[in-house]
C-alpha cells in the first residue's frame, strides 16, 4: 500500500503527477492534495461527482457568484460561427451546461443564416464517464424543450473513449480534464477521435500569477468554498477536492505543452478573470 499525504513539493503545478511510488510498482496520481495509487483515482472522483451530480449546477452559481455562466459563454462564443453539419463532442460534458450552450448558438446560427434541414444539422455528443451527471443532464434538457436529435449521450472514460479516430470535428471539455486520471492520455483520445483540420478547446481552472489576488484568491477557495459545499449540497469534502484538485492542475504554460504533446499545433491559451480559468485552444493538422 501506498498512501502519502499532501507534501509543499508535491503541491508544485509543474510537478509531473504520475509518479511511480517507491513502495510498490503501481503508479501514483494527485487527488487533489492526496497522492493516491492511480487505480484509486477514478473510483474517488466518481465518488464525488455521484455526491454533488443533484446540487452541482445550484453550487456552480454558488461558488462562483453566476460567473461560470459568463466563462462558460465565452467559451462557446469562441467556437463560432461553425459550418452547418460540424460533429462535436463535449467530453466530461457532466450535466450539460457547454452542450446546451452550444446547442442554442448553432440554433441561432442557422437561423441567421437561414440554414434549415436535418442535412444540415450539426451533432453534439456528450459524454462522461459518471452515469448521474449524465441522467440530471438529460432531466434537464428536456425541461428545457431542447432540439433533441442532435444531442446524444455517452457514458465514457475520457482516457478510453469507445469511438472511431478521426469521427469529429470539434472536441470541447470544461472543467473536465483535471479530474482525469493521467491528463495526457486523455489529450491522446482527443487528438485520436479529432478530424484532421479538427479543433480542440478547452476551459479549465488555472492559475492566478498576481500575488495579491492569488492571496483573495486562495482564502476565498479554501475557507469559503468548502463551507458553502457543507451548507448548500451538505458536503465539505469534495468541495475541498474541487479547491485543492485546482491547485495541483498543470500552469497554463504547462498545460499548452501537453497539449502540444498530443500532437496539437497552433495551440495558444487565454487567460480568464485573471487566469481564475483559461482557455485552451489548438488545432489536429
Ligand atoms: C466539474 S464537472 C464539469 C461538467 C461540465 N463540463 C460543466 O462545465 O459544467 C467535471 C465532470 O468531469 C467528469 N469526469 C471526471 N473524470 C472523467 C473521466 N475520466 N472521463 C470523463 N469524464 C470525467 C465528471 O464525472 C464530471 O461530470
Amino acid at each position: 500500500m501506498h498512501v502519502s499525504s499532501y507534501n509543499k513539493a508535491s503541491n508544485d503545478p509543474n510537478f509531473e503527477n504520475v509518479n511511480s511510488s517507491t513502495t510498490s510498482k503501481e503508479k501514483t496520481v494527485d487527488f487533489g492534495f492526496q497522492t493516491v495509487l492511480a487505480s484509486e483515482k477514478a473510483e474517488k472522483v466518481h465518488k464525488v461527482f455521484e455526491n454533488v451530480a443533484s446540487k452541482y449546477d445550484l453550487m456552480n452559481d454558488v461558488m462562483s457568484v453566476g460567473i461560470h455562466r459568463i466563462w462558460k459563454d465565452y467559451f462557446v462564443k469562441k467556437m463560432f460561427p461553425l459550418p452547418p453539419g460540424t460533429s462535436i463532442i463535449d467530453v466530461a460534458g457532466g450535466t450539460g451546461d457547454i452542450a446546451f450552450r452550444m446547442l442554442q448558438s448553432i440554433e441561432r446560427q442557422n437561423k441567421h443564416f437561414d440554414v434549415s434541414g436535418t442535412e444540415k444539422n450539426s451533432s453534439i455528443l456528450i459524454s462522461d464517464i459518471n452515469q448521474a451527471m449524465l441522467d440530471v443532464g438529460k432531466e434537464r434538457a428536456s425541461k428545457m424543450n431542447l432540439q433533441s436529435d442532435m444531442l446524444s449521450w455517452l457514458c465514457a472514460d475520457a482516457q478510453q473513449l469507445p469511438l472511431a479516430d478521426n469521427s469529429f470535428d470539434l472536441y470541447t471539455i470544461a472543467f473536465g480534464i483535471r479530474n482525469v486520471t493521467e491528463i495526457s492520455k486523455a489529450l491522446d483520445e482527443a487528438y485520436r477521435v479529432l478530424r484532421p483540420g479538427g479543433r480542440f478547446l478547452c476551459l479549465e481552472f488555472s492559475h492566478v500569477n498576481n500575488p495579491l489576488l492569488k492571496q483573495v484568491y486562495d482564502t476565498y477557495s479554501f475557507q469559503i468554498i468548502p463551507p458553502l459545499g457543507e451548507v448548500f449540497a451538505g458536503d465539505w469534502k469534495s468541495y475541498q477536492y474541487l479547491v485543492e484538485s485546482i491547485r495541483k492542475f498543470p500552469t497554463q504554460d504547462r498545460f499548452k505543452e501537453m497539449i502540444e504533446e498530443a500532437g496539437f499545433r497552433s495551440v495558444k491559451y487565454e487567460n480568464l478573470s485573471f487566469g481564475v480559468v483559461s482557455i485552451h485552444s489548438g488545432y489536429k493538422i
